[in-house]
This record gives structure tokens, C-alpha cells and sequence, in this order.
């Protein structure tokens, strides 16, 4: 079943995806160490969530089959440019997280960065994951997380979850991502937690790691 729920803002849509494609560098910067030790080994065939302008494309090997599941349209010609970059064959799918039309336990590798935070249904996307992962395939995330309980940065991430929410087209500041992993019976699930400092404030707690079906 197709299906995008996804609201597409016509303003904020182009100037976010102009703004992730400005900052893939910067990102590199920020989370590149990690996301090599994460994509490392990945099969031909790789599932992203929400590959937003392609960020992530450079850690994949030349010649990747990637199946892109982004209901964002405005993203969608930065996505294909990044393909042409860095010789990945892209499949576009204008669907959300909380519905891929894959079958069940029918993939090996499924990546996902900063994107938990502005599903609708995280819980429910991470539940797509797991089912169309074939029985011991790995799902990599890179996600920023809700603070520790009364910290200037919980704060802060209070302070400014409205017009974040609204500028970045959905995202929450302060999701407790880590505990939607844990609870959803994954067979393994190795997670570090760490502050990733950088202006981006409210974004600088955050979590890593490996998931096994
Ligand atoms: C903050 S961006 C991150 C983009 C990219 N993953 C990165 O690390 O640069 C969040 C991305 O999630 C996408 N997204 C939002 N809601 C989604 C959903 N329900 N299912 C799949 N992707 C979604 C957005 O369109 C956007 O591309």
C-alpha cells in the first residue's frame, strides 16, 4: 500500500533542502567518524528513511542500489543529484516511514539519520523497520534525542521545540527516541549516548548505533 501523509510545505520545503545539501559538509564534520563505523560492510542494497538531500550517500560504496523512502518532493532533486555524485542508483519512493510498501523480512540494511525526530509515528516507523528487515538485518541510526531530566539543555530544548518544530517541517526537539528502540524487541541493539556539541543547541544530545533483527 502507497501512502504519503506527509504535508509538504512549498516555502520551507526548497529552503530546507537547500539547507541540508549546504550543510552535508558540516555533517561530515559533525557525524562522519561515526556514520563510516555505522554504514562499514553494508550490502549492496541499502534502505534509508528520510535520506533528506543525500547526506549520507557518501558513506555508501560506489554503485549502491538505494532505496530512499522520502515523502519530502522538495527534497527529492538534491536526493538525485547526490546519486549522480557519488554513483549510487537511486530509487525514489515518495512514501513515509510509518507505511514502506517492502515485503516483510526482505531486507538487509536499513539507515537512518536525524529523522526519528520528525516522523509522525516513530514508534510505528521503527516497527516498518524491523518488519521488512530479513531476520538478522541491521538498522543503523544516528538520531538527537530528548535531554536528562532538569539540564539547561532539557531547557532549552523546551524553550525552543515551537518554532524548531516548525521551521524544520515537524521535528521535535525532545523525543526519547532511545526508548522507542529499546522497547521495540530487536534482537540486539547496541546504543551509545553523547553530546554532539555544535551551535545547533537543542540537537546536541544524541544517540548511535546498531540494531539486529
Ligand atoms: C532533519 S532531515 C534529515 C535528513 C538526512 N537523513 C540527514 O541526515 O541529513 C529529516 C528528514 O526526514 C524526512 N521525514 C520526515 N517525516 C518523515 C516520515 N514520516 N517518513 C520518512 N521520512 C520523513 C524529512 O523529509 C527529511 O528529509
Amino acid at each position: 500500500m502507497m501512502s504519503n501523509d506527509f504535508k509538504n510545505n512549498t516555502i520551507l520545503g526548497p529552503i530546507n533542502s537547500w539547507m541540508f545539501k549546504m550543510l552535508s559538509g558540516y555533517m561530515d564534520y559533525l557525524f562522519g567518524k561515526s556514520k563510516r563505523e555505522l554504514f562499514k560492510n553494508h550490502p549492496e542494497k541499502v534502505v534509508e528513511i528520510g535520506p533528506g538531500a543525500g547526506a549520507n550517500m557518501r558513506y555508501l560504496a560506489k554503485g549502491t542500489k538505494l532505496i530512499a523512502i522520502e515523502p519530502n518532493i522538495h527534497m527529492h532533486k538534491n536526493l538525485k543529484k547526490s546519486a549522480k555524485k557519488y554513483g549510487i542508483t537511486l530509487e525514489i519512493k515518495t512514501i513515509v516511514g510509518e507505511s514502506i510498501d517492502l515485503p516483510d523480512n526482505s531486507v538487509d540494511f536499513v539507515a537512518c539519520t536525524l529523522v526519528m525526530c520528525s516522523v509522525s509515528d516513530p514508534a510505528k516507523c521503527i516497527a516498518q523497520i524491523k518488519r521488512i528487515l530479513k531476520p538478522s538485518g541491521v538498522f543503523v541510526f544516528v538520531e538527537h534525542v530528548k535531554a536528562r531530566k532538569n539540564t539547561l539543555l532539557e531547557l532549552i530544548q523546551n524553550a525552543t521545540h515551537k518554532p524548531w518544530h516548525w521551521f524544520f517541517e515537524g521535528c521535535n526537539t525532545n523525543r526519547d527516541t532511545k526508548s522507542l528502540l529499546e522497547s521495540a524487541g530487536f534482537s540486539s541493539l547496541v546504543l551509545e549516548e553523547y553530546n554532539s556539541y555544535s551551535p545547533f543547541i537543542p540537537i546536541i544530545p544524541q544517540i548511535r548505533g546498531r540494531a539486529m533483527k
